[in-house]
């Protein structure tokens, strides 16, 4: 029997994926830019089991049992597997004994808050880690559990590629900067709602491809120039330019949801209240000194610097007095290591 235990931290996109050239094996319409939290805030702890005993594969998510008959989990397994028989120093011994997963997230699942992301990530890299090929390239196998998930195996500031090739191999993550790059930078989480989401991200972006005029002028005319002006500005530490981007591509995220067919509502009247706060906030200051994201949920992400954090902190407890903001996650920074891992 053998036994490996990873941590995965989830990631919040400033550039969004929406969209997919090919649903098979998860290749986006454009690339994307996040940045990975650390593994003390959000993340999914995975056990993976190997065992000659086992009579079947099973997989457990938050204390529930799931049906192992899913195809994005098969295909990370049976890719994993792949990898590690083509691998000379890989466990082949293992390759035939029944797995047991069991997953837990330290966070709602499927609220908008990129559990799949995490999820995938740590599947991934545990099933890597049990067959000894955790040292290879594993974006691209993630990305095939949930295209955000490949971009939760590397830390700071990541561009998930969306690659040219029809096989997806150069699809793949790549680190921009590291977290130590802009030790300053900090996240807050303004939980709205932590009910599952209704239309899940993988629907929603599904139905954009096929419906909105607006998604195919994003990918066309938008997201390469913010790309490249976005990594500029992670290059030069200039919070002006990072914010804009970040608050202007979230705009547009959700401008496509509405202009989807019929339309995806992510945002509720809280979080259109929460953008209304923040340019206020900038405002009044004359500079940006917190942007604002959303993911596919009410729920927003606050970019800002450390000196802002406490300013910030009692103008979002003043504007929201009434338990609407369930809860404030403070993220000190975007500091993360690779995924942690032990074996028994
Ligand atoms: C809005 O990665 O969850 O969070 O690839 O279908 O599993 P699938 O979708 P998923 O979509 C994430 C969408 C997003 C934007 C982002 O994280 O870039």
């Amino acid at each position: 029997m053998l036994s490996v235990t990873c941590t995965a931290p989830v990631n919040i996109a400033v550039i969004k994926y929406w969209g997919k050239r090919n649903e098979e094996l998860i290749l986006p319409l454009n690339d994307s830019i996040s940045a990975t939290l650390s593994t003390e805030h959000l993340c999914t702890t995975t056990t993976i089991t190997a065992s000659p005993n086992f009579t079947e594969n099973k997989i457990t998510l938050n204390g529930v049992e799931e049906s192992f008959e899913n195809k994005r989990l098969l295909r990370c397994l049976s890719e994993v597997r792949r990898r590690a028989d083509e691998h000379d120093k890989c466990r082949k011994e293992i390759l035939k004994w029944n797995i047991h997963v069991v997953t837990e997230n330290n966070f709602p699942t499927a609220a908008g808050l990129a559990s799949s992301a995490s999820g995938y990530a740590c599947l991934v890299y545990a099933l890597a880690c049990l067959y000894g090929i955790e040292k290879e390239e594993l974006s691209a196998i993630a990305r095939q559990g949930s295209g955000s998930a490949c971009r939760s195996l590397y830390s700071g500031f990541v561009q998930w590629k969306k690659g040219c090739h029809d096989n997806g191999s150069d699809s793949i993550a790549i680190q921009i900067v590291p977290e130590t790059h802009w030790p300053e930078m900090r996240i807050l989480i303004l939980v709205v709602n932590d009910a599952k989401k209704k239309t899940s991200s993988t629907h929603g972006m599904s139905t954009s491809v096929k419906t909105s005029e607006l998604l195919k002028y994003r990918v066309s005319s938008c997201v390469d120039k913010n790309i490249e002006a976005l990594t500029k500005a992670l290059h030069d530490k200039d919070f002006e330019l990072f914010g804009k981007i970040t608050m202007q591509d979230s705009n547009q995220f959700h401008a496509v949801c509405l202009d989807t067919y019929p339309p995806c509502v992510y945002m509720n009247d809280i979080s259109h209240s929460i953008v209304n706060v923040i340019h206020q906030y900038n405002k009044v200051h004359g500079e940006i000194k917190v942007a604002y994201t959303f993911d596919a949920g009410p729920n927003a992400c606050l970019y800002l610097l450390e000196k802002d954090v406490p300013d910030v902190l009692r103008i979002i407890n003043y504007a929201f007095p009434n338990d609407n903001v369930k809860s404030v996650e403070y993220i000190k920074g975007i500091p993360v290591d690779l995924p942690e891992s032990g074996t028994d």
